[in-house]
């Protein structure tokens, strides 16, 4: 089979965004957009990935330091033909060259793997991502001969008066074959108003080189947007919800108001748990099965909950495990914490995690009974079967052995288990 690399162009700065950031590194759901397309993109088995950075190239680059992506710069922006042009050198004789543009994040795996068998199958020069809109105005148009065979993109500022009533439109998302691409890379020139290298003219150079230019039609439409304001970054936010909810409710968990709830991408939830209205569930979480959460929780990074796990109203979790049967019910804020099995956290339970220089780790043992109020200041460890009285203050470093009671402001020993 033939080798595919992927080029996501991403140099544009994004001017609608009124932005210091790079338009790709806005974040959709806590993760940059350019992060979902290059997901998509190897999560259609394409392994070699480049991305061409312009604006904002140093945090760009940031971003992918440390894996396998590849970013190269373009260093003034002369339109999507240079930028490709930018990634030459990764360009390999015989293969396939997927483009995509950085500012899609809604384009699936599913999209981009039916390109890819299409360009393989039809052995065309070229194959484009298409869509049929009712509204095609500032989207380069598919001009087609009268046999219906692609031979020219017209853009938005090119496109003569009598063909703006076409509604075929270039996505943007394309596969060339990569000695073609090489080919027209050097014969598109910038004879426009706009004085730009339009990726766009491959169309025609290869066209009138007789060589085939094919299609796909996107089919659903919200895979082909392109975000370039702010308001259209909250749109794709919520499909991006939508999605990930209804992924997660085709798999067994019970979400009681989708409106209200927000979970990121890279959650795993167990079947028949319940998230109630207003939760907020960050990246890398997992819960497990027949939890309760929420209603106005929120479950932030390192979060991990065992089975039967309860977490109610005004609580707040991060990077905090907490094994199966426990209750965390009202008003709590756990960090760094790791608690375990049948523990009974009260109302207002707090973990003083931070201590202005490091954060610190609480343990709570199985079986444990933490009172309404208690402040635990970090690090501290309470020992399995232990009760810490209502209000109670547990300094730092005051270790509560197993089946203890303490009370107090500061906490002291009210009972020893018996024995000890
Ligand atoms: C482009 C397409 C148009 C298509 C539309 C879909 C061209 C010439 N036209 O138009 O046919 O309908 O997208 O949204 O490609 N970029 C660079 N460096 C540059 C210029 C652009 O990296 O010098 C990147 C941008 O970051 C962006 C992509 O290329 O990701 C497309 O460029 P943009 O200027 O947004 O093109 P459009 O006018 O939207
Ligand atoms: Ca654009």
């Amino acid at each position: 089979m033939k080798k595919t690399i992927a080029i996501i162009l991403a140099a544009g700065r994004g001017t609608r965004m009124k932005s210091d950031t790079p338009k790709v590194l806005h974040a959709i759901l806590g993760k940059p957009m350019i992060s979902y397309v290059t997901g998509a993109v190897s999560r259609a088995s394409v392994k070699d990935i480049v991305v061409v950075a312009g604006f904002g190239s140093d945090k760009v680059k940031d971003l992918f330091k440390g894996t396998k992506i590849k970013t190269v710069v373009q260093k003034k922006l002369l339109g999507s033909a240079d930028a490709v042009g930018a990634a030459r050198k990764n360009i390999r004789s015989k293969c396939d060259v997927l483009v995509v543009y950085g500012d899609t994040p809604l384009i699936t795996e599913e999209t981009l793997k039916k390109l890819i068998e299409k360009h393989r199958t039809s052995t065309a020069s070229l194959t484009l991502l298409t869509a049929i809109l009712k509204d095609p105005s500032g989207y380069g148009r598919i001009i087609r001969d009268t046999k219906g065979s692609i031979i020219k993109i017209a853009e938005e500022s090119e496109v003569r008066e009598y063909k703006k009533e076409i509604r075929e439109i270039n996505v943007g998302t394309c596969v060339f074959t990569s000695d073609d691409l090489l080919d027209a890379l050097k014969n598109i020139g910038c004879d426009n108003s706009k004085r730009e290298y339009y990726l766009t003219d491959a169309v025609k150079i290869l066209s009138a080189r007789g060589k085939r230019v094919e299609s796909i039609a996107v089919e659903n439409l919200d895979d082909m947007t392109g975000i370039n304001s702010r308001i259209e970054l909250a749109a794709a936010t919520s499909v991006m919800k939508k999605r990930i909810m209804e992924e997660l409710m085709a798999s067994g968990v019970t979400i009681q108001d989708p409106a209200t709830t927000t979970i990121y991408p890279d959650v795993t939830i167990g079947k028949d748990t319940v998230i109630y209205p207003n939760t907020i569930i960050e990246s890398d979480v997992r819960i497990g099965e027949n939890c309760h959460i929420g209603p106005f929780a929120r479950l932030r990074v390192g979060t991990r909950l065992g089975d039967r796990t309860e977490v109610g109203n005004f609580v707040e979790l991060v990077r905090t495990q907490v094994a199966g049967s426990t209750k965390i019910k009202h008003h709590t804020y756990l960090g760094d914490a790791k608690v375990g099995k049948n523990v009974n956290i009260g109302a207002g339970v707090i973990t003083a995690n931070y201590d202005g220089k490091n954060k610190n780790r609480t343990f709570i043992g199985d079986g444990s009974f933490i009172g309404v109020g208690a402040i635990l200041i970090a690090p501290v460890k309470i020992g399995k079967k232990a009760l810490v009285g209502a209000g109670s203050v547990i300094l730092k470093g005051q270790n509560v052995k197993d089946g203890t009671t303490v009370v107090g402001v500061p906490a002291k020993i009210l009972k020893r288990r018996s024995g000890d």
